[in-house]
């Protein structure tokens, strides 16, 4: 059960590997959510710590560095301060951003590694595990990878399939190579510690048990780790990069870097209040500590099981209260990837779009994949903008603002006789606060956000039925009441807004001349008194012209070129060039599912104003049918007249251009886009069944 009115908030964002900049995807991920939370959480006056910080051990950084030809060193300098830069500019506001390779870490785990070792909970067994003989190395994690026996992903990791997100052990990968050599590895022994997940399975799923408030997404993956059988994990490692085994005769091993970073969130808490002469030990070990993880959905287990295993075989410490993670963000349709380079880097953001920060918080939590995966298209990004930020927030307050200057020399007017009208606007603005409240203490930021636009709404909806511009003109009394109001709704819009807007609240509460917002103010008519003085007002938003988007949209494109032209680069001579990725097995029920048909195309004709679509009759045996298909740039229509083709036949039908299209033609398409008819190499009777 969540811990009720708890004295203080311990509320940590996830430790990102320090080896490559941050993106749109890890912003929705975590970091925003997280920021949001805790913004809300001051705004109550809470007493809250919010902690992160880089993870700065393990293989993904020893990759990087043999990557850029450096060292481990030197990536994780240049990346923490690139990172810690970049959050601080977008306004994600930690109370500490540390690292992990910082001395007082190294200490803080190996402590807490030898406090469960004297006690005797970790398994010293030793095993065989994969070594590249070429390179001398053991082949932790990443340093081996292969196909995964899940979705037969070619390129899955040692400890964890990228593609479907099952964590896994080397040793399920189907033909395993180094990543260092490129040859199939050996087996070696080697000792290393184990935390007994099993025998710790029973604690681990009551904790989980007592947590039925958690999100669906994060207590499904817990229980289908729970019901599958926790096993035994190693917490050491053979490298010599991360936090040294703290035992004799250990040289070459380091404590796993899931065992070592989540302990950072205990360090940074102690280095926050150290600094601050304060003392840390509450934050984790009074059980009226909230204690709250924000992480992306790949990091559940860890958070949920591993960690709060370690916690509590440790004992001093409270357990998480909540791990709200979210799942993935997609960019245009495809999954964002570093490597690909198909990301929208937050120091790109930055820089391409100065001071506007709040837009692209406002397009990630609005467009937040808090329950399911979502996608960010640059044209979602300026719709989003234009109507809803400049179109509904920014054209409200700013309305507000001008007539009250226009009309009462930029002080608030009095309150006068009420209808029904503002009777209703009332309610909405005593109403839409603690909704909001709600909905952020539940992290459902998406709907909180909705709920904070739905004030703003109301605004522009109470004056376009009033018509305060045409109604001065004969009665100013009820234009002072109308502004009044008006300028309530905003100054409530400022507090409420603050914790996804921070910079434009900021900006608001100094045009209604308001010190620092507080949130129990929310939901008041009268938190401006009749006569106030209101500050300098400006747009909080402004438009975004095609051509801003238009260069983004390019630069993805341009990203895609390249990835292209290495992948045909570097694709063995006799492998086609740049062929997609598998995809997941389906079930045999699944594909008779699809009613695939050879059908002759009758006729063929292009789609007006389209480039791309032709309206083809195709007789199927079973029917005569008409389908739009994609192929006006392979193909002209006289060509194609009397081909047969397969036609996906019990696809839905939807309306294409005003068509109604009923079927899909299948085709094939070659690396360089080039489309061709899968076809029948005899003539077969329409209707034949294609499978
Ligand atoms: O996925 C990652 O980037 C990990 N470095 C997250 C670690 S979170 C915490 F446990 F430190
Ligand atoms: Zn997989």
């Amino acid at each position: 059960m969540p811990i009720q009115n708890p004295q203080r908030y311990t509320v940590t964002a996830a430790l990102i590997y320090a080896n490559g900049p941050i993106h749109i995807g890890h912003l929705a991920g975590c970091y925003l959510p997280a920021d949001i939370y805790v913004r809300y959480l001051r705004g109550q006056g809470r007493d809250v710590a919010f902690i992160s910080g880089t993870d700065e051990h393990g293989v993904p950084i020893t990759i990087k560095a043999r990557k850029e030809g450096t060292t481990p060193q030197e990536v994780v300098d240049k990346y923490y301060t690139q990172i810690r830069d970049a959050f601080g500019e977008f306004g994600i506001s930690f109370d500490i951003y540390s690292r992990t390779s910082k001395p007082a870490h190294h200490q803080v785990s190996q402590d807490f590694f030898t406090n469960l070792y004297d006690k005797g909970i970790f398994k010293e067994e030793v095993t065989e595990q994969y070594y590249d003989q070429k390179a001398a190395q053991f082949l932790a994690d990443r340093y081996i990878v292969g196909t995964c026996p899940n979705c037969a992903n070619p390129n899955a990791y040692g400890d964890q399939c990228e593609r479907c997100g099952t964590s896994l052990s080397p040793e399920e990968l189907i033909n395993p190579h180094s990543t260092l050599s490129g040859e199939p590895p050996i087996k070696r022994p080697t000792k290393n510690w184990y935390l007994p997940l099993d025998q710790l399975q029973p604690k681990i799923r009551a904790y989980v048990d007592s947590h039925p408030e958690w999100k669906t997404n994060v207590a499904g993956q817990c229980l289908s780790w729970l019901n599958a059988g926790l096993h035994p994990r190693a917490m050491t490692r053979d490298l010599d990069w991360g936090v040294k085994v703290p035992l004799p005769d250990t040289e070459g091993k380091v404590l796993y870097v899931w065992f070592d970073a989540p302990i950072g969130y205990i360090t940074f808490t102690k280095e926050l209040f150290e600094g601050r002469g304060q003392d840390w030990e509450p934050y984790w070990k009074d059980a009226n500590t909230k204690l709250v993880h924000f992480i992306g959905k790949d990091n559940i287990v860890f958070h949920c099981i591993i960690f709060p295993a370690m916690l509590m075989e440790h004992g001093q410490f409270v357990l998480a209260d909540n791990v709200p993670a979210n799942e993935f963000m997609n960019l245009e349709g495809d999954k964002i990837s570093t490597s690909r380079n198909w990301a929208v880097w937050l120091h790109e953001y930055l820089r391409d779009f100065e001071g506007q920060q709040d837009v692209l918080r406002y397009v990630l939590c609005a467009n937040s994949p808090e329950n399911k995966d979502s996608d960010f298209s640059w044209k979602d990004f300026q719709a989003r903008n234009n109507n809803e930020l400049v179109g509904n927030l920014g054209n409200f307050v700013n309305r507000a603002m001008v007539l009250t200057q226009k009309h009462f020399g930029n002080k608030v007017p009095p309150r006068n006789n009420l209808f029904d009208i503002d009777l209703d606007v009332i309610e909405s603005i005593r109403r839409l606060p603690g909704q909001i409240t709600a909905s952020l203490e539940a992290y459902r930021f998406r709907e909180a956000l909705a709920l904070v636009m739905e004030l703003s709404r109301v605004g522009n909806k109470y004056l376009a039925d009033t018509t305060p511009w045409h109604a001065i003109k004969d009665d100013e009394s009820r234009v002072q009441t109308i502004m009044n109001l008006s300028l309530q709704i905003a100054a409530n819009l400022a507090i409420v807004m603050e914790p996804f807007l921070p910079f434009s609240a900021r900006k608001l509460l100094g045009m209604l001349n308001l010190p620092a917002h507080r949130w129990k103010d929310a939901g008041s008519i009268d938190m401006l008194s009749e006569g106030h003085a209101l500050g300098v007002s400006s747009l909080l938003f402004t438009k975004i012209e095609d051509a801003v988007i238009e260069a983004q949209v390019q630069k993805l494109l341009d990203a895609k070129k390249v990835n292209q032209q290495e992948a045909r680069a570097n694709a063995p001579v006799e492998a086609p060039a740049a062929v997609p990725e598998g995809k997941p097995a389906v079930s045999f029920d699944d594909f008779t599912k699809m009613d695939i048909r050879v059908a002759t195309i009758l006729a063929a004709e292009a789609v007006p104003k389209t480039k791309k679509l032709l309206k083809l009759t195709l007789d199927t045996g079973i029917d005569r049918r008409t389908v739009v298909s994609g192929i006006a740039e392979h193909y002209q229509p006289g060509e194609i007249i009397g081909r047969q083709v397969c036609l996906l036949a019990n696809l839905a039908p939807r309306e294409i251009k005003g068509i109604m299209s009923q079927g899909m033609i299948l085709m094939a398409e070659d690396a360089d886009g080039s489309l061709a008819f899968v076809r029948p190499e005899k003539l077969i009777t329409n209707g034949g069944t294609v499978r």
